[in-house]
């Protein structure tokens, strides 16, 4: 059983303790917030998807420390779950990993690519494994499109397209660009992530944008370069209107089949192969987040890497991403560095 303590207990940290409650193998034994009604499990916080955050855990023999730093020191905790705002990742996880914790660190992995080599050089001296929860790497028809892809099953990729499109969050982080990085570094670099997993690193990006007076970039469109796929975008932001509700969105166009994602359309995923009627895909039920606790759980018990969502991916889709928005400042394309 390994043993797990939640920092944060905000959107994503009450999300996650909902996801907890389906996987087999791990147990919440120490919660942290400095929030004492969110310690208290008394809030509930609404997340961009209906059903995200239920609530209805069970807090009473979970030890509760009002500071991560206290949870993080705690012997009885063999995996700390990060679900604290961005900017406070990297300075977290450092301390858990050099307490010997495995971590699981939300995404983005960190507000900077500099923090995020403080946690992928924390992470190489340390006996703990690390995962970035970059949930879209396991969301119930995102890992077929990685299959679909790799296999080569409907031949190769022409053109792939994502779209993802929500309101802005509530809450003072989301509408702080300087810590939240916007709907750019936030929301983004999901769609930016998933095309590193499916296309490995592209050469060169070209982004226009919406700047706004803090600096932050709340809608942006990238053309990510590949010399093996012709065309790849993504576009992503919020909006401030409340009842736009939210879009996930991909259209992926092999040589002989179109693959359409919509997380708003009942099925979510449908097949179009040449000569064929279109198909709906089966999907598993749920989100991301309980498929990606799993895998991280897994990892731990089997003493194995959590290759399919690595901190060295993460860092560098932070690389990726830190291209874009040179490249929306600029007007120009920007050449795309690994993380040094
Ligand atoms: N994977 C996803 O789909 C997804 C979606 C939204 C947000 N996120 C990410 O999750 C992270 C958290 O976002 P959120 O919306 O849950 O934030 P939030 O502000 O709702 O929650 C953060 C919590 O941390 C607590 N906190 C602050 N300092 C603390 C400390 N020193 N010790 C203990 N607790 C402390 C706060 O009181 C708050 O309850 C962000 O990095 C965000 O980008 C991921």
């Amino acid at each position: 059983m390994v043993k797990v303590g939640v920092v944060g207990l905000g959107m994503m940290g009450l999300t996650h303790l909902d996801a907890y409650q389906g996987v087999s193998g791990a147990r919440v034994v120490a919660v942290a917030d400095k929030d004492d009604a969110r310690l208290a499990g008394q809030v509930n916080a609404r997340g961009n998807i209906p059903g995200q955050s239920r609530g209805g855990y069970d807090l009473t023999d979970a030890a509760r420390y009002s500071d991560g730093m206290d949870l993080i020191r705690d012997s009885n905790v063999d995996m700390v779950d990060l679900c604290l705002v961005t900017p406070l990742h990297a300075r977290f996880a450092v301390a858990a990993l050099e307490a010997g914790k495995h971590i699981l660190i939300e995404k983005p992995l960190a507000r900077t690519s500099d923090q995020a080599r403080q946690i992928l050089d924390a992470q190489a001296k340390s006996s703990g494994l690390a995962m970035c929860a970059q949930c879209m790497r396991f969301w119930p028809g995102w890992p077929w499109l990685k299959q679909a892809v790799d296999s080569r099953r409907y031949g190769p990729v022409r053109s792939a397209t994502f779209l993802r499109i929500g309101e802005t969050p509530d809450g003072p982080f989301y509408h702080d660009s300087p810590s939240s990085g916007g709907a750019a570094l936030d929301l983004h670099i999901h769609d930016t992530d998933f095309i590193h997993h499916l296309f490995g690193m592209p050469t060169q990006v070209t982004s226009v944008g919406r700047t706004k007076a803090d600096g932050g970039v709340d809608h942006i469109t990238t053309l990510y370069r590949y010399d093996t796929v012709p065309h790849v975008v993504a576009e992503g932001g919020w909006v401030p209107q409340k009842g736009y509700g939210f879009k996930m969105q991909y259209t992926v166009m092999f040589e002989r089949a179109i693959a359409l994602f919509d997380l708003a359309h009942k099925p979510a995923l449908r097949l179009i192969e040449d000569g064929k009627e279109p198909v709906a895909i089966d999907l598993d039920p749920g989100m991301g987040y309980e498929y990606e606790i799993a895998y991280f759980i897994d990892c731990i018990a089997a003493g194995r890497e959590p290759e399919r969502s690595s901190i060295r991916d993460a860092a560098q889709s932070l690389c990726i991403l830190e291209a874009e928005l040179e490249s929306v400042a600029s007007g120009r394309p920007q050449f795309v560095a690994d993380i040094t």
